[in-house]
């Protein structure tokens, strides 16, 4: 079973993510990597030594300092000292975190390379499943998510445990057990305060993080569909639901305010009382001889100098817990068993005229519900056959199935004879150009849209496509020609123009099997004429599989197939199936005589005296 994709934890992380990673930070024939690996932790460790030698040395100046003047020389040598190791506790700091910036990046970009591909690859009903914003987000958080863990696992967290071991064995061995039990017992005490707090205050975390999620997968959603929301008049509700989403960010975000005072107050608390015991005992110390001013100096120094990084804990804490949840996410993204899959042995398809047989195809998408029950055809190589009927029929699906998308359940789909499951998903797809109901283009060019269908194709393949595709015309006559911008998804076109624009890099493509899915359905009858000659030339000499509403496209066909609620309920060429006065039969001539009623509306527009009556034949 595949594991949910969670985006937000409970606040109780898996440390799976943490091993994931190590494979990217040490990787495999990176020599150099690896090498600066080994060199950032001698740097950490250099950086941590000087790090607790400055308190020492700043007590060991002070005692210097007492008594008589020959203590000056030894002064300023500890000085200098002391000086050299505050350098070198920042300077090494900084040199680890330049060393390892390379690997961290690597790191990042390898992780969130490989998931981008992934997501790729994942099928059809994964996507339809989920919501494009949040697999971008998840990608994003999770490549971030990787950023905060390094920087602070490995700068922090590590180097405050190493730091706080190094401090307790020298307040050991320099003033005995006692204040290295003192000091310990305040860092434990303020860790497990830290982390209990921390705990109650990530589910504000969450509730922010997941109304800011909600909130801008409403606004994106709302935005592409800024049409819509016109023809509805419904500016208002899409402000109202943003601004629902917006006012629980702002909720939980005051929330998140105040419970991070009470943890400061908390924490300030712990280490004032740790100070405090520590002081009471140094002066007991001082006033018995048993203990130096340097002593107490130094002993002070360690328990502040500690307060640094154990004052970061809570954002550390809750940072990493939150980093561990995104990288957790995007990992089980990455990890995202695919639905459709090569077989181990399978070859590229050698297309060899390109004909295609279903036999005795079952498919359902859910379960419950068997959406082809049991088709069987076969498309001759070079030849065209249509495959009409009502919506919902299981049209788009054989399309589907043909460019796997989908396994079938039971039954079998051949190219020149091979078992489409038996060759690799690239070369079957390679094989296959489709033109779609809607198109959809890239916000980008004209010129990289039909380039598209073949990435690198020269200048003037793209032209020659243009022209095939009969699109030529119209973008000579924008302004910027092939440099036009097509607008999101390709809205400043219209659907006659995107859909030649479809054309065009199908054609680029050069697939021996073409497959048009309702590829002119969306047009007028008019453009949908001067397309018709467009397809015609792509599919002469392909294997072509038309999918059609308008049955006037596919008079031509070699066979028509009539498919209804999964089946194939009637199947010959048009004057046949016309001849059968079948659901053919029925079909054609509810549509001519829909579209003849069109045409006399057309000209009686044109036409003012004679409108009177159209209307009714019309609504017929
Ligand atoms: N991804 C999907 N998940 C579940 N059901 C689907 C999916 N896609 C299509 N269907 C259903 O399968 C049936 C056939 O769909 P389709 O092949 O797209 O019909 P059409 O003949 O109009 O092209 C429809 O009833 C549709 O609701
Ligand atoms: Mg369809």
């Amino acid at each position: 079973m595949a594991r949910p994709l969670t985006e937000e934890g409970d606040g109780a992380p898996s440390f799976r993510p943490i091993a994931m990673l190590m494979p990217y930070l040490w990787p495999q024939g990176r020599g150099d990597l690896k090498w600066r690996v080994v060199v950032s932790v001698l740097c950490l460790i250099l950086a941590k030594v000087a790090t607790v030698s400055v308190p020492w040395l700043f007590g060991r100046i002070v005692d210097s300092l007492r008594g008589p003047l020959k203590g000056v020389a030894v002064a300023l040598a500890l000085i200098a000292v002391y000086t050299i190791a505050r350098i070198m506790m920042q300077a090494f700091a900084q040199l680890r975190d330049g060393v390892f910036a390379k690997v961290a990046y690597h790191a990042l970009r390898q992780v969130g390379v490989s998931t981008f591909a992934h997501v790729h690859t994942l099928s059809l009903r994964f996507h339809l499943e989920r919501k494009t914003g949040g697999l971008s987000r998840v990608i994003d958080r999770g490549t971030k998510g990787i950023d905060t863990l390094l920087s602070f696992v490995i700068f922090s967290i590590f180097p405050t445990i190493l730091e706080l071991a190094l401090d307790a064995a020298i307040l050991w061995i320099a003033f005995g057990v006692s204040y290295a039990i003192v000091t310990t017992a305040m860092v434990i005490a303020y860790i497990w305060f830290t982390f209990a707090i921390t705990r109650w205050r990530i589910k504000f975390r969450r509730v922010m993080n997941e109304s800011d999620t909600d909130a801008s997968t409403k606004a994106v959603d709302s935005l592409l569909n800024y049409e819509t929301v016109k023809y509805f008049n419904n500016e208002d509700h899409e402000t109202r639901r943003f601004d629902k989403s917006m006012e629980q960010y702002a909720r939980a975000s005051i929330q998140t305010q105040i419970s991070l005072s009470v943890l400061n107050t908390g924490q300030a608390f712990i280490v004032a009382v740790g100070v405090m015991a520590v002081m009471v005992m140094a002066a007991y110390g001082i006033l018995d001889h048993r203990m130096t001013i340097g002593g107490l100096v130094t002993v002070n120094g360690y328990l502040l100098q500690l307060y640094v990084p154990l004052n970061l804990l809570g954002t550390v804490y809750r940072e990493i817990t939150q980093a561990l949840v995104d990288m957790d996410a995007m990992f089980t993204l990455l990890h995202q068993p695919q639905e459709v899959t090569d077989k181990p042995d399978a070859v590229p398809l050698k297309v060899d005229g390109g004909e295609i047989r279903f036999e005795d195809v079952v498919f359902s998408y859910d379960p419950e519900r068997v959406v082809l029950k049991g088709i069987s055809f076969t498309v001759p190589a070079g030849r065209t056959i249509a495959v009409v009927g009502p919506s919902g029929a299981g049209k788009s699906t054989i399309s589907r199935i043909l460019y796997r998308f989908y396994d079938i359940k039971s039954g079998r789909v051949t190219i020149d004879g091979r078992d489409i499951r038996d060759v690799t998903q690239a070369s079957l797809r390679a094989a296959i150009g489709i033109v779609p109901q809607d198109t959809v283009l890239f916000n980008d060019t004209v010129r990289y849209n039909i380039a598209y269908g073949r990435i690198g194709a020269s200048d003037d393949e793209v032209k020659e496509a243009a022209r095939h595709a009969q699109i030529d015309k119209f973008i000579d006559e924008l302004p910027q020609g092939y440099d036009a911008m097509v607008g999101e998804r390709g809205l400043k076109l219209s659907g006659g123009e995107k859909q030649r624009v479809a054309i065009a890099r199908t054609i680029l493509k050069n697939p021996p099997i073409l497959l048009l899915d309702e590829a002119t359905s969306a047009l007028d009858t008019h453009t949908e004429r001067e397309i018709q000659s467009a397809l015609h030339e792509v599919s002469r000499n392909r294997t072509t599989l038309v999918i059609a509403h308008r049955l006037s496209t596919v008079v031509d066909a070699d066979e028509i197939l009539v498919l209804d609620k999964g089946e194939i309920v009637e199947r010959g060429r048009h004057e046949d199936l016309i001849a059968r006065k079948g659901a053919y039969a029925a079909m054609w001539n509810k549509q001519r005589k829909a579209e003849a009623a069109r045409e006399r509306l057309k000209k009686a527009e044109a036409d003012p005296d004679v409108s009177p009556s159209i209307g009714r034949v019309a609504a017929d």
